[in-house]
């Protein structure tokens, strides 16, 4: 075989698709989350019929499929039925009642709303809506700076399902008293993906995405496994994208082992966003303290953090500790009871 049989012509490509590698790509099927999809088309059963539904109320850590799986299913309704107008908002881009009065706004095409309040636009909106059922998502919720709309919709929506999804299951707890007795929502996880699961999806967006027969099997696998230990399904798609990215760099025509751990160090570059050297005293002094007591829940940290004489209040060690879990310096653990409980990242250092 020559040299130039395995270097790629120039114009050729390993990818053949990239859209399927985009993480707002919606696939055309579910797999692995058959159970959960169940329990959600469950809750809004009853809004075919004109009845109310059940409230939910989903968690789970990032990249776990629950923005992909509420997507796909409000596609779906929206083949089905014209009974039921389905509501996504993404409360992380629209963070005030305000903004997601004008999203509700544009997603029902109601145009009228310039110098309007939200209390007027509410009006609006609750005139059409109220002429259906309606499913409303709220997702990343915990970003909105104010939740009066919340209470509007619980209070005024008719026929209504509302679906709250964070990554913290004990945002839930913290809520108004006013706004949840009136939304008493199911709970459910969303737990992370398994190692034959994270595989089964991966392989699929490789297959859509690649020309066949480019990724070199331990290539491959090697993506699978940096995904399942990181949890997120995201980790995948870039480095499935980075490792083609890195191979064609090098002509090469297949995609190799080397590829992939060059495209884990950029990973790790890329998402290592700031390392410890870059925050504050404050900060520093927290990481130091999860470091040594990882495991423990928020209200524990703090005590120990007040124990070496930090002078933040509470609200701010709270607002410090969603800052470092925002930038990967450290992790959501599994709950216990209805505390967050807070770990040391290892997964920057285990590149
Ligand atoms: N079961 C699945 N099948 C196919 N693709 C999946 C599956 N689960 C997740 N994905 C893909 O993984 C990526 C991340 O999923 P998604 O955006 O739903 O995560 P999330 O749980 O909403 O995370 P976050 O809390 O950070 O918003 C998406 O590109 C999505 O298409
Ligand atoms: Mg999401």
């Amino acid at each position: 075989m020559s040299i130039y049989d395995k270097m790629l012509n120039d114009g050729e490509s390993l990818v053949r698709d990239e859209i399927p590698l985009d993480y707002d790509y919606v696939p055309e099927k579910v797999p692995f989350r058959e159970t959960e999809q169940e329990e959600i088309a469950h809750a809004l059963r009853p809004l075919i019929n004109g009845r109310s539904g059940k409230n939910l109320f989903i968690h789970g850590l990032p990249g776990v499929g629950k923005t992909f799986v509420i997507k796909h299913l409000f596609r779906e309704i929206g083949f089905e039925t014209n009974n039921i107008q389905p509501l996504y908002i993404n409360c992380w881009k629209k963070d005030t009642s305000h903004r997601i009065a004008l999203e509700i706004c544009k997603q029902i095409g109601y145009k009228w709303t310039h110098n309007k309040g939200t209390d007027e636009l509410l009006k609006s909106i609750l005139e059409i809506l109220n002429k259906r059922s309606t499913v409303i998502c709220l997702d990343e919720v915990d970003k909105t700076k104010d939740l009066d709309i919340l209470y509007n919709l619980c209070e005024d929506l008719n026929n209504k399902t509302i679906i709250l999804v964070t990554n913290y299951a004990d945002w839930i707890s913290d809520l108004d008293d006013r706004i949840k007795s009136r939304l008493i929502p199911g709970v459910l996880e969303f737990k992370p993906y398994n190692a034959d699961s994270t595989k089964g999806i991966l392989e699929e967006r490789k297959n859509f995405a690649f020309v066949p027969g480019v990724w070199e099997e331990n290539a491959f696998d090697l993506v699978v496994e940096k995904t399942w230990q990181l949890k997120d399904i995201r980790t995948g798609l870039f480095l499935l994208k980075e490792s083609s990215d890195v191979a064609e760099i090098n002509v090469s025509r297949k995609i190799t082992i080397d590829h992939t751990r060059k495209a884990i160090a950029k990973f790790s570059d890329n998402f290592k966003i700031k390392d410890s050297g870059e925050f504050g005293e404050d900060e520093q002094q927290i990481i130091e303290i999860i470091k040594a007591n990882s495991g423990k829940t928020i209200k524990e940290l703090y005590k120990i953090y007040t124990e070496k004489e930090g002078d933040k209040s509470y609200r701010t060690f709270y607002r410090k500790i969603d800052e470092l879990l925002e930038n990967h310096m450290v992790e959501l653990g599994e709950k216990e009871g209805k505390s967050r409980i807070i770990i040391y990242s290892k997964k920057l250092s285990e590149f």
